[in-house]
C-alpha cells in the first residue's frame, strides 16, 4: 500500500510540511509506504492546452510532471497540501495538478484523495474545495476528517500551535489508510464498478 504526498509549498520546511509529517507518523505506524514530492521552488509551468498529451499520453514539457504521473499511477492514494495564496491554492501547485491530471492517461478511479489547505487566516475552505475537484472529477473517493482539512500559521512552523489542525491531519491519515485497505479488499471481492464509455457533451459543434 502506497501513498503519494505532494507538498505544494515553496517553503520546504513550512507549515504544509509540518502537517505532512503529522500524517506520515500515522502512515508509518500503519505500514503504508510514503512517496514524497516536494514542489519547493521548482519551475512548473502551466498547461498550454496544446493537446500533445491526447496523442502521446504524457505532457509535452519534459519536467517532473511526467515522472510524477508514473509515481501517481503506482500509488493507492494521493495527498496534496497547499498554502493559501490570495484565497486559493498557490499558483505553482495548480500548474502542477492541472498538468498531472490532464496529461496522464491511467485510471485514477478508487485511488483515495486527501487535500489540505494551510493559511495565516483565511481562504482555506475555498482552497480545500479547489483541491478536491481534481479528485472528484476522477472518481477518486475522498478521505475526510473531523473538520474541513486546514491548518493555520504564517511563519514556518507556527502551525505547531494549531493542535486541532494537526490532530485532524492524523485523523484523515487514519481514515485514508482504512479506505485504501477497504477498497483493496472490495476490489478483490467485487472488482471495480463497470465503466461506461465517456459521452462528452459539447453544445457548440
Ligand atoms: C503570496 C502570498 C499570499 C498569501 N495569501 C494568503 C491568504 O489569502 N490568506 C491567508 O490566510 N494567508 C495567506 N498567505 C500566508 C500563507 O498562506 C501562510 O504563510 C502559510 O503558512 C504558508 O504555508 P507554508 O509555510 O507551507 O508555505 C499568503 C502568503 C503569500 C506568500
Amino acid at each position: 500500500m502506497k501513498v503519494l504526498m505532494i507538498n505544494g509549498s515553496p517553503r520546504l520546511h513550512g507549515n504544509c510540511n509540518m502537517l505532512m509529517q503529522e500524517m506520515i507518523t500515522i502512515f508509518e505506524k500503519e505500514g503504508v509506504e510514503v512517496d514524497k514530492f516536494e514542489l519547493g521552488s521548482k519551475t512548473i509551468r502551466g498547461c498550454m492546452a496544446c493537446g500533445y498529451c491526447h496523442e502521446h499520453k504524457e505532457c509535452v514539457f519534459k519536467d517532473e510532471v511526467n515522472d510524477l504521473a508514473k509515481r501517481f499511477e503506482e500509488a493507492d492514494g494521493l495527498v496534496v497540501l497547499a498554502p493559501v495564496y490570495y484565497g486559493s491554492a498557490n499558483g505553482s501547485v495548480i500548474s502542477l495538478l492541472d498538468r498531472l491530471f490532464y496529461s496522464s492517461n491511467f485510471d485514477k478511479s478508487f485511488k483515495v484523495g486527501a487535500a489540505f489547505a494551510v493559511a495565516r487566516r483565511a481562504g482555506t475552505t475555498a482552497t480545500f474545495d479547489e483541491l478536491n475537484k481534481y479528485f472528484t472529477i476522477n472518481q477518486m473517493p475522498i478521505a475526510s476528517g473531523r473538520y474541513w482539512n486546514n491548518g493555520f500559521g504564517r511563519e514556518p512552523l507556527q502551525i505547531e500551535k494549531d493542535e486541532e489542525g494537526r490532530q485532524n491531519a492524523r485523523i484523515v491519515a487514519r481514515n485514508m489508510v482504512f479506505l485504501m485497505k477497504a477498497i483493496k479488499d472490495a476490489k478483490d471481492k467485487y472488482g471495480l464498478p463497470e465503466k461506461e464509455a465517456i459521452t462528452p457533451t459539447h453544445f457548440i459543434r
